[in-house]
């Protein structure tokens, strides 16, 4: 994917097959905490539900080349009295480990930080998810720490660590950038 150019928008009904199909993935629904297996007709409710719901921005990514999509990222439970933001990031099966992942949090942290004005953008990954806490750490997310057995994901439970960055810790990255942010990105 080096080289190629990707689209970001707000995350539309069109994009709500994929999105459910990406859920049913093994590895997604291994990591990420949905109800599993997922449905359209369900994800079009949740999406009819919070379309408008401002503690929360989600957006999709897509090659401009070929229309695909490939990714989806968000921020969810946006706390203005606090200023901070719970990201989420997930990658299309098929186009993993080709520089989205890390381009796809960039942009949503990058928008958390200069679009909203957080000053606070963290996450949660179960510690087995090694490769999304090898992304994180890449980037400059701090491990915050770890919560013990603390989610019962599909029959077993599980630790969950936490990672964050701060406004000031954001500024200072190379892939720091501030507002107006482009809806057009180069992976
Ligand atoms: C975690 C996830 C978002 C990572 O996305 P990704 O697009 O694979 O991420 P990247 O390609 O940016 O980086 C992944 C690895 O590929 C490597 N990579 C990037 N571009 C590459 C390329 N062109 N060729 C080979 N390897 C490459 C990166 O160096 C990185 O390696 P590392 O794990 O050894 O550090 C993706 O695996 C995913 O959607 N997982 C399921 C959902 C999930 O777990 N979401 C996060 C919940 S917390």
């Amino acid at each position: 994917m080096t080289g190629s150019v990707l689209q970001v928008r707000r995350l539309e009904r069109c994009d709500l097959e994929a999105r459910t199909a990406w859920f049913n993935d093994p590895i997604v629904a291994a990591n990420m905490l949905m109800d599993y297996p997922a449905s359209l007709a369900d994800t079009e409710k949740w999406f009819a539900d919070t379309r408008l719901d401002r503690r929360r921005r989600d957006f999709s990514l897509w090659v401009q080349r070929s229309g695909e999509i490939c990714a989806m990222a968000g921020l969810t439970d946006v706390d203005e009295r606090n200023r901070r933001a719970e990201m989420y990031v997930v990658v299309a099966p098929n186009m993993r480990r080709q520089g989205i992942g890390a381009t796809a949090v960039a942009w949503i942290t990058n928008y958390g930080f200069a679009e909203m004005s957080l000053d606070r953008v963290y996450l949660f990954t179960l510690r087995q998810n090694h490769n999304a806490q090898s992304l994180y750490r890449r980037l400059g997310f701090c491990e915050e720490g770890v919560l013990r057995r603390h989610v019962l994901h599909r029959g077993t439970r599980h630790d969950r660590l936490v990672f964050g960055l701060l406004k000031d810790e954001w500024s200072g990255l190379p892939w720091a950038h501030d507002a107006p942010l482009p809806m057009e990105i180069r992976v």
